[in-house]
C-alpha cells in the first residue's frame, strides 16, 4: 500500500520580526567602520564606509577606505604617511564589538576582519529558533509598486510575457520578504488600438454579438489574427477601427461629439462599444488567470483603462506647467537629447501608451503613495520608459537625483531564444504559448520520475505535485539564473538536467538534506532548542558564514533588481553544503547534533531562496 510518510510540499514561512533584526553583517560592520572613519578623519564627515565580503585567507570582510581617505588628506597637514598607516588607524579606531574576532592590514591599507565562530553560530541558531524572517534586510523604502506581467487583452500570453511574469514575481517576493509593502500591478493592455480593430470586426462578423458575443468569438487568438489581417489589408476597415478607439477613449471634445453621433447612427451608441470591450476583456482575463494560478503568482489587475479617467486632469496639470506643446497636430513633451518628443495626445485626439503611463505614475505616486515604482518589460521598451521618467522629473514628480526616492526603475530583459539562436518560435513559426511550455516541462518531469520507479513508491497525487513543482520550478529558474539583460536560450534538455546549475539539481540537493535529517531519527525541533552549533572544520565554518550572508545577498538582489544574484547564492550554498558533507560525517558522530542543525539551517535557507524565486520545494525525490 502507498502510504504518506511525511508531508511532501510545504511553503516556507516568513515571520517578519523587525525588533530582532540587527541588519545584515555588512550593515553592522559598516556601522562600526563609520564610527572609526569619523574618528580617523574627522574633517571628512561625508566619507561612506566601503565594506565588502571577501573570500581570501586574510578575513571574511574587508574595508577599503584607506586609499580614498589618503586621496583626501594627501598634501594637507596630516599624521598619516600613506594608505597603510590610515588603514592601521581605521583598524585601531574600530569600536569594541563582539562581531570582530581579529583585524589585520593587507596590501595598500585594506582592513581585513575575521568574524568569531561563536558570533556566526549565535545568529544561525537565532534564525533557526525565530524563523528566517529575522534575517530580512532593511531597505530604504516602505511601499513599492511592481508593474509586471502586463499582457495585452485579446492576445495570448506567450514566452515573452513569461520573463516579465517570473522576474516581476521574484522581485516582488524579495521586496516583500524585506518588509516592503508591495503593490503587485498587472498593467494589462486593455485600452489600445487593437480594441477598435476587434470591436469593429466583431460588429461586422456577429451583428447579434450582444447575445452571442462570447461563444461566437470563441478562440480569441484566432479572432485577433483574423481581425488583424483585415486591419492590415483593408484601409477602410483600418480607418474605422482607429476611429473606434478614439470614440472608446472619449478623448478630444470635437471628435467625441462627431463620433458619438456617427456611432449613435451606425451602432446604437457609445454604450455598445464599451460593452463589446468588456466581453473581449473577460475572455482574455480567464486565460491569464489560469496561467497565474499554475505559476502560483498573485497580482492585481489595474489595466490601462483604469487610469483613463485621470488622464485629462494629469495632462492639464502638465500643460499648466508649460511642459506640453503642439507638434504636427499632436500634443507632445519635448525631451532634451531625444530625437523625437513624447507624444501624449495623438493628432486624432486619442491617448496612447505614454499618456496612460504618465497618468499611472502620477496615480501611483499621489494616490498610492509608492516610493519605488518598478516596471518589468523587455528591453525593447527602454526608450519609452526613459522618456516618460524624464518627463516626470521635468514635472517635479520625481527628484532628478537617482539616489533619492521616490524613484522609478525599468527592469529590462532580453529575448528568449530557440535552439537556432533566433527568437523562440514553434516549428510552424508561431509564438510559443506559455501554457504549452508549462505542460511540457511537467510531462517530461513526470516521465523521468516514473522511469525512476517513483510511481510505485508514491501516491498518484504526490507524483503529480512533485512533477509540477520540479517542472515549473525548472522553467522559472532557467530564466532567473541568467543576468536578465542577456538573451537566453530556452532548452528543456538543459533546464531539466539534474547536474549543474539547474532547479532540478537544487531540488535534489534540498531533498537529500531533508533525507539526512529524517534518517537521523532525531526530532529536529527539539534539537533547535537544546543543541548548539560548533564550527570545527573549515568546511563547517565556510558553510556557516555563507548561510549568514543570505540577508546581504537579498539586499543586493533587491537594490540592483537582479534575481540572478540570488540564484548564484543558492547554487553556491549547495556547493558549500556538498563540501561540508564530503568532509563531515553527520549521523552517529559526536558532532551529530551540531551538524544536523547545520543541515537544517541549510535546508531552511534553501527553501527561503526557493520561496523567493517562486519555486515550490520538494522534500523527497
Ligand atoms: N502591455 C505591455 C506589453 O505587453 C506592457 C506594459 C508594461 N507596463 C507599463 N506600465 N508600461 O508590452
Amino acid at each position: 500500500a502507498k502510504t504518506r510518510r511525511f508531508s511532501t510540499i510545504k511553503s516556507a514561512s516568513v515571520s517578519p520580526m523587525a525588533e530582532d533584526n540587527e541588519g545584515t553583517v555588512k550593515q553592522q560592520l559598516s556601522k562600526l567602520f563609520e564610527t572609526s572613519l569619523r574618528m580617523t578623519v574627522p574633517d571628512e564627515p561625508d566619507l561612506e564606509p566601503l565594506v565588502v565580503k571577501c573570500t581570501g585567507k586574510f578575513g571574511d570582510y574587508q574595508c577599503n577606505n584607506a586609499m580614498s581617505c589618503w586621496a583626501k588628506v594627501k598634501g594637507k597637514k596630516t599624521e598619516f604617511k600613506g594608505p597603510p598607516s590610515i588603514g592601521q588607524a581605521i583598524a585601531n579606531n574600530l569600536p569594541e564589538s563582539e562581531m570582530i574576532e581579529s583585524c589585520s592590514i593587507a596590501g595598500p591599507g585594506f582592513v581585513n576582519v575575521v568574524l568569531p565562530n561563536q558570533w556566526i553560530t549565535k545568529s544561525i541558531q537565532k534564525m533557526l529558533e525565530k524563523g528566517v524572517g529575522i534575517w530580512a534586510p532593511k531597505l530604504p523604502v516602505s511601499r513599492a509598486v511592481v508593474d509586471f506581467s502586463s499582457p495585452n487583452i485579446a492576445k495570448e500570453m506567450h514566452v515573452g510575457h513569461l520573463r516579465s511574469t517570473i522576474i516581476g514575481d521574484t522581485i516582488a517576493r524579495m521586496l516583500e520578504y524585506s518588509n516592503v509593502e508591495v503593490l503587485r500591478r498587472n498593467h494589462v493592455g486593455d485600452w489600445g488600438t487593437q480594441f477598435g480593430m476587434l470591436i469593429e470586426y466583431m460588429f461586422e462578423k456577429f451583428p447579434d454579438w450582444e447575445n452571442a458575443g462570447e461563444q461566437a468569438i470563441g478562440d480569441l487568438q484566432a479572432f485577433y489574427k483574423a481581425s488583424k489581417l483585415k486591419f492590415d489589408a483593408d484601409p477602410v476597415f483600418k480607418e474605422k477601427a482607429q476611429q473606434a478607439v478614439v470614440l472608446l477613449q472619449g478623448g478630444n471634445e470635437k471628435y467625441r461629439k462627431a463620433w458619438s453621433m456617427i456611432c449613435a447612427i451606425s451602432h446604437g451608441g457609445n454604450e455598445k462599444y464599451r460593452k463589446a470591450w468588456s466581453t473581449i476583456c473577460e475572455i482574455s482575463r480567464k486565460e491569464f488567470h489560469q496561467v497565474y494560478e499554475r505559476l502560483g503568482i498573485s497580482l492585481e489587475e489595474k489595466g490601462e483603462s483604469f487610469y483613463n479617467p485621470y488622464i485629462p486632469k494629469v495632462l492639464e496639470g502638465l500643460s499648466n506647467q508649460g511642459l506640453i506643446v503642439e507638434s504636427e497636430g499632436a500634443r507632445v513633451i519635448v525631451i532634451e537629447g531625444k530625437q523625437i518628443p513624447l507624444i501624449v495626445v495623438k493628432s486624432d485626439g486619442g491617448y496612447n501608451y505614454a499618456s496612460t503611463d504618465l497618468t499611472a505614475l502620477w496615480y501611483r505616486l499621489n494616490e498610492e503613495k509608492a516610493e519605488w515604482i518598478v516596471y518589468v518589460t523587455d528591453v525593447g521598451q527602454k526608450l519609452h520608459f526613459e522618456m516618460f521618467f524624464t518627463a516626470a522629473k521635468l514635472a517635479g514628480w520625481l527628484p532628478a537625483d537617482e539616489k533619492l526616492y521616490p524613484k522609478t526603475s525599468h527592469v529590462d530583459f532580453g529575448l528568449v531564444l530557440g535552439d537556432d539562436k533566433k527568437r523562440f518560435r514553434t516549428r510552424s513559426s508561431e509564438v510559443v504559448r506559455l501554457v504549452d511550455l508549462l505542460d511540457e516541462a511537467k510531462t517530461r518531469c513526470k516521465a523521468e520520475l516514473v522511469e525512476r520507479g517513483k510511481a510505485l513508491e508514491w501516491t498518484a497525487e504526490e507524483l503529480e505535485q512533485i512533477a509540477e513543482a520540479i517542472g515549473y520550478g525548472a522553467v522559472k529558474y532557467a530564466d532567473l539564473k541568467n543576468n536578465r539583460s542577456t538573451n537566453y536560450t530556452f532548452s528543456f534538455d538543459q533546464m531539466l538536467n539534474d547536474k549543474g546549475n539547474t532547479a532540478v539539481y537544487l531540488q535534489y540537493a534540498h531533498a537529500r538534506i531533508c533525507s539526512i535529517i529524517r534518517k537521523s531519527g532525531k526530532d529536529i525541533e527539539e534539537l533547535k532548542n537544546t543543541g548548539t552549533i560548533v564550527l570545527g572544520l573549515p568546511e563547517e565554518r565556510s558553510l556557516g558564514l555563507h548561510l549568514l550572508q543570505f540577508a546581504e545577498v537579498v539586499e543586493e538582489a533587491c537594490l540592483s533588481l537582479l534575481p540572478n544574484v540570488l540564484c548564484e547564492y543558492l547554487y553556491n550554498l549547495s556547493e558549500h553544503f556538498t563540501r561540508f558533507y564530503a568532509e563531515c560525517k553527520v549521523n552517529g558522530t559526536p558532532e551529530e547534533t551540531s551538524r544536523l542543525l547545520l543541515c537544517e539551517a541549510t535546508a531552511v535557507v534553501m527553501r527561503q531562496c526557493f520561496h523567493l524565486l517562486g519555486i515550490v520545494p520538494v522534500f523527497k525525490i
